[in-house]
Parts: structure tokens; C-alpha cells; sequence
């Protein structure tokens, strides 16, 4: 979604701010603009890509030690340049941007009009900034003031930075609902919408909380209030991000590095946590609610997207083994259907970016109801991470590809060493059963490193399949979530239409579709239903379908069945998901590029959803 970068301090700020918006593709956008303060306050924007900006830049007056830049993606108004950030006020005098939705902004903005201000965008945003200048020249107070006491007239979601042609030493941001980071640097300031921007000028960062209003001048400390009007020190944290991991490393695509990545990524997740000297788990972020773990009544799991898909599987691990009962909800309905709470649920909320709405609402919703909550998140300090009572970060390190790979595969390790440790306190579970699984599970980023090896023959699979309009993928058991994932990221990033569905319910509806047209993708390891998936492989052999399986390295029944046969090594029946979604990953990745599709950015795709 949109990405903010601000600048002040004695470097030129054009460069820093274009870098900035480059760091901050991956999270989806479709316009781009900046403004600079030298003299004038110059507002430049168009419609596209950063790369469109610089072009459209090429001859402009770029001077200036202060300034604002921001990567729309359109909620209200087309992409365009009008609709592009910054905002000018109408006196031109303040530009602001925003990441979120100002709900009131009809009502604002008819308010405004009739006190004369005339708008050129059809934009929320644009309603903010005029309100912001209107309360200033009204009630003739400093820019910060009349930010704080806007904010108190908005309802909605907000990260905004906001600058004065008068005042060419002064930044102003907010956050209510989205991200905002401030970098603290030697004698400057950096204003991002995660650290990405931020990370090679300076590790010392201050993330705003909601409601929280920064000024930030040249040489001067930076002060916090509420919008509230109270005071707040500044909390400073120490970065722990590198450099290297924001480049592409050689690989093509960020998608293709951060699967490759998983091997590592897995281990990253593990590490330290399992102890296979004391046979034991340990997952030192949630220690001091492992009692309310023991006494929960049952686990809801919320989530969004590929961190849903991560849930589902928690759902069978934490039933299988730590034999407590399971929901997971997709936090956009959740949030919204009145759920029934208990103050003896633990709600875990699962997300890569910490940052997604929905997500973020519905912890608010079960908070308020008592519950416990923990979270499952990949980005540091990020807005889910400090909403939770407690939680375990996934040490995927970034992920740049909108298609969430490496962070599944995290977010599933993390799940499992939970549902490990809950059957370890529970007693669900004997002792050499669970060594047998920890020994295991402590072997699995060699396994993925080997079924990383599958590239010629998902090559092949691609390039016969790619021009194909739907895909059916089928998986039972543990495989149900992988079969769901696959789909996803095959429609993600290539737009061929595809479904997920458990392998059994193809005969309720889906067998309908199926012909010598129709690929269908069979998760068929050897454990638990594998019979059962074989005679679904029957079935669509049956109507001419074309069947590409997964299957356990050595297998036999299926290889007879299958038109196309991709082989993932052996292992217990509840990690498969952590080797057999890599080869998914890896078809829609080929597909994808054999159709010219922008892996890393797919159309209409934000890395990180932080509106509803
Ligand atoms: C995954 O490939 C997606 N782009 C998307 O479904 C994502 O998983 C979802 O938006 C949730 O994001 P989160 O994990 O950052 O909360």
C-alpha cells in the first residue's frame, strides 16, 4: 500500500527521497510524486512507476534539504496525477501525504466547501490537508497544532507527513491505523512507512504509536505528543535489519531469492528454539503466557491471505498433537460477525507485515473482549508485534516479493514448535514420539534445500501449462492448506485463474470443470489420506484431466497416474506442507515469468494491506 519517505536534515533531499521510494516498491503502487522546499515548495507527481517520477523530473528544479515523497495506491479517485501525493493546500503553502482512509472526508470536504476551498483531486487526502490549513489560518496556530487538532476531526486511518513553504527546518507526522518509523540520524531526520528507506543512514528509529503527532525540526530533539495534547519521550530502538537483505542478491526476481531463501529463513525460525540435547521447545517470546496457553479453552487463529493459509495448517497441527480445539478466522470477517469471545481464548494473529487492517482490528476486537493475544510476525516492531500481549517472530528476514514465500514457510515453523511446546506441557504427546519430531523438524531446511533441486522438471510443467485460462489444485489433510497456497500464488503473481480445494469436495462442484484442459495440481504424499487422493487422481484421470502430483521421493501408484511428477523427499506427514508448498511456489514463479508478468510487483497486489 503507500509508501511514505520525509527528509530533513543538511544532505540534498531529492536523492534520499527517490532511493526511499524504491525501497518501498514491493509494497504495491500506482502513482508517485514528491515535494521539495528550496524557495518554493515544489510539488512533482505522476502517474506510475518511481521510475516514471524520475523521468518526469529530468529538468525540474530538484534543490532542497527538506522534503516529502509517497507511492499512492488508489482507495478513493483513479490513479492519475491528480490524484497523486503530495497534496497541496489550497493556499499551495502546505503539502501533505497520507497512507490510509479518512472515512469522514464527504462530510469534511462539504464543510470546507462551503467556507470556500475548491478541490482538485477526488482524493481524501487532499480534504485533510485543506482542513489542516484551514485550522491554521483560523485559529492562528503553529502547523503542529493545527495537525493535532485536525486529527481530532477525523475518523479513519492515518500516516501522514505534512510541510510548510514557511517553515523549511519543520516536518510534522502522524500515525493512527498505519506505519510510520522516524530514523534519527546524526544531525537529521528520516520519516518512512517501514525501516526499508531508513536502514542505510541510520539504525535508531522511533515508531510512532497511534494517535502520536511528531515534530521534527533541523537540529532540534524530536517531540511527541498525542493528539490528545499529552507529552510522550520518545521511545528510540535499535534497527537489527541489514542492508543485504533489501538487494536482490543476483537472483532475477526478490520472489525467486526468498524462495531460495527458505532453507535458511526455516532455520532462522528455529533457531535456538529447538533443544534436542534437553528434548525440549522453547519459545522465549511467549513464556510468560504459556499458563494461559495451558488454560485456554481454545486457540483462534486470525489472519489474512497467505498468513491464513499458515493458520490452517496450526489448525491441524495444534488439533493433532496438543489436542485443543482450533478455529481460524479470516480477520476481515471475524472483526465484523460478533464473534463469541472468551477471557479464556488465546487469539493468535499471524502476519508477515504486522501491519495488514484487518488483521490488526480484529486483535483489537478480542483484546477488548478479555482474551489473551499473541502474535506470529515476520516485521520487527511493527504495529500487530506492539498490539499483541505477547508473541514469536518469524526471523524470515524482509520480504520484498508481493507474494508471500519464505514467510508461509516461516510462519508454519513457528506454528509447529508452538503446537510442539503446547503438546509438550499438555502431555498430549509421549516423549519419544516428540524427539522422534523435533529431530525432524530440525532436518527439514536440508529437505527444502533438496527439493529446491526440482527447477528442471517445474520448468518443463511451466512451460507446457502457461498459457492455460484455470488451474485446480487439490490437497487433503495437511495438504488442504498447501493445495489453497499453490492456488494463490499462481493467481497472484501470473493471473491465471485458479482454485484451491480439499481433494474430497472436487466431486461436490469442481469435477464439473474438469477436461483435457484442465491442469489439476495433487498434493499426494505418502501419509495419512494418500489412498484417498489417489482415487481422487482416479477421478480426474477419468474426465481427461491433466494431473501433475507431488509426491513422496520413491513413489509408485501415483507416477503410474500422474501425467507430470514433481518428487519431495520423505518426511512426517505434518511438516510436508513445509517441503511441498516450495515446488508450488516455484510453477507460479516460472509461469509467471514464461508470461512476462511483474512477479515482484503484480498488478493491483500492496505488500502490505493496511486499509480494509
Ligand atoms: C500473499 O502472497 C499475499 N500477497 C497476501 O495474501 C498476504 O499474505 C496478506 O495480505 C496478509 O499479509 P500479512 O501476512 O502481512 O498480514
Amino acid at each position: 500500500m503507500c509508501g511514505i519517505v520525509a527528509y530533513v536534515g543538511p544532505k540534498q533531499a531529492y536523492p534520499i527521497l527517490i532511493n526511499g521510494l524504491k525501497r518501498l516498491e514491493y509494497r504495491g503502487y500506482d502513482s508517485a510524486g514528491v515535494a521539495l522546499l528550496e524557495e518554493e515548495l515544489l510539488v512533482y507527481k505522476t502517474k506510475g512507476k518511481v521510475s516514471d517520477l524520475e523521468e518526469h523530473v529530468q529538468n525540474a528544479n530538484l534543490g532542497g534539504t527538506i522534503g516529502i515523497a509517497h507511492t499512492r495506491w488508489a482507495t478513493h479517485g483513479e490513479p492519475n496525477q491528480v490524484n497523486a501525493h503530495p497534496h497541496f493546500s489550497q493556499s499551495k503553502e502546505i503539502a501533505l501525504i497520507h497512507n490510509g482512509i479518512i472515512e469522514n472526508y464527504a462530510l469534511l470536504k462539504q464543510e470546507l466547501q462551503t467556507r470556500g476551498y475548491v478541490f482538485q483531486s477526488s482524493t481524501d487526502t487532499e480534504v485533510l490537508t485543506n482542513l489542516i490549513e484551514d485550522i491554521k489560518l483560523n485559529e492562528g496556530v503553529s502547523l503542529f497544532e493545527a495537525v493535532r487538532i485536525a486529527l481530532n476531526q477525523v475518523t479513519g486511518a492515518y500516516a501522514i507527513v505534512v510541510m510548510d513553504k514557511n517553515d523549511p527546518n519543520t516536518l510534522i507526522a502522524a500515525r493512527k491505523g498505519s506505519p510510520l518509523v522516524i530514523g534519527i540520524g546524526q544531525n537529521d531526520y528520516f520519516v518512512a512507512s517501514d525501516a526499508t528507506p531508513i536502514i542505510e543512514y541510520t539504525k535508531n528509529v522511533v515508531y510512532l504509536d497511534d494517535e502520536e503527532v511528531a515534530l521534527i525540526r533541523r537540529d532540534k530533539d524530536l517531540k511527541i505528543k498525542t493528539i490528545r495534547n499529552q507529552e510522550k519521550t520518545p521511545y528510540i530502538q535499535k534497527l537489527e535489519m541489514n542492508l543485504t537483505a533489501l538487494e536482490k542478491g543476483g537472483y532475477e526476481h526478490f520472489m525467486l531469492k526468498e524462495i531460495y531463501e527458505q532453507p535458511t529463513s526455516i532455520m532462522d525460525s528455529m533457531r535456538g528454539r529447538i533443544h534436542l540435547e534437553q528434548g525440549t521447545v522453547t519459545l522465549g517470546g511467549i513464556i510468560e503466557y504459556e499458563q494461559k496457553l495451558l488454560n485456554a479453552n481454545r486457540i483462534i487463529i486470525v489472519a489474512c491471505g497467505t498468513s491464513w493459509h499458515a493458520g490452517l495448517v496450526g489448525e491441524y497441527l495444534f488439533e493433532d498433537i496438543a489436542r485443543i480445539p482450533v478455529e481460524v478466522e479470516y480477520a476481515s470477517e471475524f472483526r465484523y460477525r460478533n464473534p463469541v469471545i472468551y477471557e479464556r481464548d488465546v487469539v493468535i494473529a499471524i502476519s508477515q507485515s504486522g501491519e495488514t487492517a484487518d488483521t490488526l482490528a480484529a486483535i483489537e476486537l478480542a483484546k477488548s473482549k478479555g482474551a489473551t493475544i499473541l502474535g506470529i510476525c515476520n516485521v520487527v516492531g511493527s504495529s500487530i508485534a506492539r498490539a499483541t500481549h505477547a508473541g514469536t517472530y518469524t526471523h524470515a528476514g524482509p520480504e520484498i516479493g508481493v507474494a508471500s514465500t519464505k514467510a508461509f514457510t516461516a510462519q508454519v515453523t513457528v506454528l509447529t514448535l508452538m503446537a510442539l511446546r503446547l503438546a509438550q506441557l499438555r502431555g498430549t504427546i509421549g516423549r519419544s514420539r516428540f524427539m522422534q519430531l523435533i529431530t525432524e523438524l530440525s532436518l527439514i531446511p536440508e529437505k527444502v534445500e533438496q527439493t529446491l533441486k526440482v527447477s528442471k522438471k517445474v520448468i518443463e510443467i511451466a512451460e507446457k501449462f502457461k498459457d492455460v485460462r484455470n488451474f485446480l489444485y487439490l490437497g487433503r489433510g495437511y495438504n488442504f492448506p498447501v493445495a489453497l497456497e499453490g492456488a494463490l500464488k499462481l493467481k497472484e503473481i501470473s493471473y491465471i485463474h485458479a482454485e484451491g480445494y480439499p481433494a474430497a469436495e472436487m466431486k461436490h462442484g469442481p469435477i464439473a470443470l474438469i477436461d483435457e484442459e484442465m491442469p489439476v495440481v495433487v498434493i499426494a504424499t505418502n501419509k495419512g489420506t494418500y489412498d484417498k487422493v489417489v482415487s481422487n487422481i482416479q477421478e480426474v484421470k477419468a474426465r481427461k484431466g491433466q494431473v501433475i502430483a507431488i509426491v513422496t521421493e520413491g513413489d509408485k501408484e501415483v507416477k503410474h497416474l500422474a501425467d507430470y511428477v514433481i518428487e519431495i523427499p520423505e518426511t512426517e506427514e505434518m511438516f510436508v506442507p513445509l517441503l511441498a508448498t516450495v515446488p508450488l511456489q516455484k510453477l507460479a514463479y516460472h509461469i509467471a515469468v514464461m508470461r512476462n508478468c511483474n512477479v515482484d510487483q503484480p498488478r493491483n497486489l500492496a505488500k502490505s494491506v493496511t486499509v480494509e
